[in-house]
């Protein structure tokens, strides 16, 4: 069985939690693309868990997780991550793979992208200058640098000291400090040996899990509002996010995918820049916030929040292919007296799909609204559907019948165990 949890919105819907939740029952947990600008949250009881390249499935048990060779790696954050786990009593030998095809994000990568959003000033994007757009870049334009060669000290030095001494060249016409190109080389050596361990052709493992009936978790990172193409470009992410990237990023062949999840906040939130239809302001958006903890899970921004916007997620549903959906961070709207929800969007008067638009257009269109009477009642204890408020039911059937894709789980806390199962 392979199943493929995508993020319908901006991002931090709680696919970490999901996937956590998913990978219970599955021998390998795979992330396929982005970087380490994702942040997935798993909680286990007092402790938290967060993600940024290893899979959040890895605390189960029998899992393997593998980095496969869609994602870019920020070689200093994995090593950060697998010490931490393996400080914690998990050995990741056997555990995790870490495709060589697998791209590095360079110091000079990190410099380039603040770089630019410093220069950018006041229409700066508001990437994560975790370096994913300028690593992307080199990417496609035949400049990466790949773990293959970081495993090749000889080709490694000669390849980094050409690329580096050329964006020393572009960082000193922003006016940046060049990167330090001999310190680097001696740190990329330790990188080196650490990651060494975890380098493995990860097609050939995923292939034969795919043919041996092997339970895959595919672990999508950032939302389909941030996919390179149907985004409201350039507030993107470098990646695509939609169900083809896990061909592209990991070899697993598109048709193998057996359930495509997607997971939706039952509200709005984004970090960064762009255009976010349904978005609050004031009071309402800070209550929401600050019961949600809507702050970065990588950067520590406080999040944008709005209300839950179906014309956006109900394309990410048609894009992707959804056969079901997670509803999560139900439990933040307890307590409100009206809860709103965008059912289409209206410009100059007419109705307008998301699909046509762009930035100028998302900005100044006027959501078309459903409005609820909420629910008073503490849901976070609950476990059956059947036990939530009237009005909360109301909330989950509307979504359900709107995106004509079946609820299957429905999150009520932060805490892996608090879950609706439907
Ligand atoms: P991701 O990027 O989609 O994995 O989401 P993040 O981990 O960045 O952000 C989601 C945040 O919400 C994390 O802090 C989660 O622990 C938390 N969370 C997930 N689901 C729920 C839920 O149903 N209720 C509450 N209160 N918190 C949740
Ligand atoms: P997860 O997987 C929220 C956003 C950034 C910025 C834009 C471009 O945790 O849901 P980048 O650094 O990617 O070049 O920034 O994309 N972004 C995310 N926002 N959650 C994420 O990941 C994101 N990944 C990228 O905030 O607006
Ligand atoms: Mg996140």
């Amino acid at each position: 069985m392979i199943n493929l949890v995508i993020g319908s919105q901006w991002g931090d819907e709680g696919k970490g939690k999901v996937v956590d939740l998913l990978s219970r029952d599955s021998d390998y947990a795979v992330r396929f693309h982005g970087g380490n600008n994702a942040g997935h949250t798993v909680v286990v009881g007092d402790k938290k868990y967060p993600f940024h390249l290893i899979p959040s499935g890895i605390l189960n048990k029998r899992i393997k997780g593998v980095i496969a060779n869609g994602v870019i790696i920020d070689p200093d954050v994995l090593i950060g991550e697998i010490d931490k786990l393996e400080k914690g009593g998990m050995s990741l030998t056997n555990k995790l793979y870490i495709s060589p095809r697998c791209h590095l994000i360079m110091p000079y990568h990190k410099a380039l992208d603040e770089a630019y959003e410093n220069a950018r000033g006041k229409n700066k994007l508001g990437t994560t200058r975790r370096g994913i757009g300028p690593t992307f870049a080199d990417k496609v334009s035949y400049n990466g640098i790949r773990i293959y060669e970081l495993m090749k000290p000889k080709i490694f030095e000669e390849k980094f000291i050409f690329q580096a001494k050329i964006k020393n060249k572009i960082l000193k016409l922003f006016g940046v400090a060049p990167i330090n190109i001999k310190k680097s080389l001696l740190h990329f050596k330790t990188i080196r040996e650490r990651l060494a361990p975890f380098v493995k052709d990860t097609y050939a493992v995923l292939h034969e899990a795919v043919i041996t009936g092997k339970n895959i978790l595919l672990e999508g990172a950032h939302g389909v509002m941030l996919d390179v193409d149907f985004s409201p470009y350039p507030f993107s992410t470098g990646s695509n996010v939609v169900t083809g990237a896990v061909n592209i990023g990991s070899g697993i062949p598109a048709k193998k995918i057996d359930k495509i999840w997607v997971i939706v906040k039952a509200y709005t939130s984004r970090v960064g820049g762009g255009p976010v239809p349904t978005e609050l302001f004031g009071k309402a958006a800070d209550l929401i916030r600050e019961k949600g903890a809507e702050y970065g899970t990588t950067t520590g921004r406080p999040r944008r929040i709005g209300w839950l916007d179906l014309e956006a997620v109900k394309f990410t549903c048609g894009v992707t292919g959804a056969d079901y959906f997670a509803l999560t961070k139900l439990d933040i709207l307890t307590g409100l007296s009206q809860i709103k929800v965008c059912i289409g969007y209206e410009l100059k008067g007419k109705r307008i799909a998301y699909s046509a638009c762009g930035y100028e257009e998302l900005a100044k269109l006027k959501p078309v609204y459903k409005t609820f009477t909420g629910w008073k009642e503490d849901i976070s204890y609950v476990r059956k559907l059947s036990e939530l408020p009237k009005n909360c039911q109301r909330y989950i059937s509307f979504i359900e019948e709107f995106l004509k894709v079946p609820a299957k789980i429905v999150s009520v806390g932060a805490e892996r165990n608090a879950n609706i199962l439907l």
